[in-house]
């Protein structure tokens, strides 16, 4: 079966604000494939999953570019065990043709402590959907600003609106404020950012100093 049929059928992997519909298809998920396979961006790292539909999306992209890139995942399974048995991940993403991913069972802060943190390639395209605060997206972001390329495209989900979410528990009932650290790179002269307001939404953020590549 075709690989996007086949996510597109997997009902664990829809619902989850990415605008996946009849009428969109993979929705924001096209942007994320067209995005890899355009920017070419070698290393890319992902924070934070429900079911791994985007770091499948973008490690597909990666192997269709054929550049051997591989795509660092990180998520410390705060919400379920889904990502606490390694075996068990590799099957997951394997059962959807991807091998090109590492997963790391850790939050972005224990990982920026690790060798594989200091190890990791320069990082052309960084995905951040981890803790939907704005404080935890600019700790997201700030700590991966030294592994980035010149030209890295960040993209932040769940990033257009306040929402009240208890995916933790209702205990741990918290608002997405991702929006309010959009509105503040929207107003740094260093950055170019855009919203896609499909589902959750998700914003594109890169340096104005950008360098363009050459034509082959
Ligand atoms: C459930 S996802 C949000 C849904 C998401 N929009 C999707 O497409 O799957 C959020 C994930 O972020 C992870 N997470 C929460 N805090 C984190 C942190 N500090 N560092 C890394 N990942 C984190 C959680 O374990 C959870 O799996």
């Amino acid at each position: 079966m075709d690989w996007i049929e086949q996510i597109s059928r997997e009902e664990t992997l829809l619902g989850m604000g990415h605008g996946q519909s009849e009428e969109t298809g993979m929705g924001l998920g096209w942007l994320y494939y067209a995005l890899a396979r355009v920017e070419q961006p070698g290393h890319v790292l992902c924070i934070g999953s429900w079911r791994g539909f985007v770091p499948i999306v973008l490690a597909r992209a990666l192997k269709d570019n054929a550049g051997g890139a591989r795509l660092t995942f990180v998520d410390p399974s705060l919400v379920d065990d889904f990502w606490t048995e390694a075996q068990r991940v590799k099957s997951w993403f394997a059962s959807f043709g991807v091998d090109n991913i590492d997963h790391h069972c850790l939050t972005t802060d224990d990982f920026a402590r690790t060798e594989a943190f200091q190890n990791l390639p320069q990082i052309g395209l960084l995905f951040i959907d981890g803790y939907h605060t704005a404080e935890q997206a600019r700790l997201d972001h700030t700590a991966f600003l030294p592994k980035l390329t010149d030209s890295a495209v960040v993209l932040f989900h769940d990033s257009i609106r306040e929402r009240t979410s208890d995916i933790y528990g209702r205990e741990r009932r918290y608002i997405h404020t991702v929006h309010e650290y959009m509105k503040e790179l929207k107003r740094d002269a260093a950055y170019q950012v855009m919203d896609f307001p499909l589902g959750s939404g998700v914003t594109v953020v890169r340096r104005n100093s950008g360098v363009a590549r050459d034509e082959p």
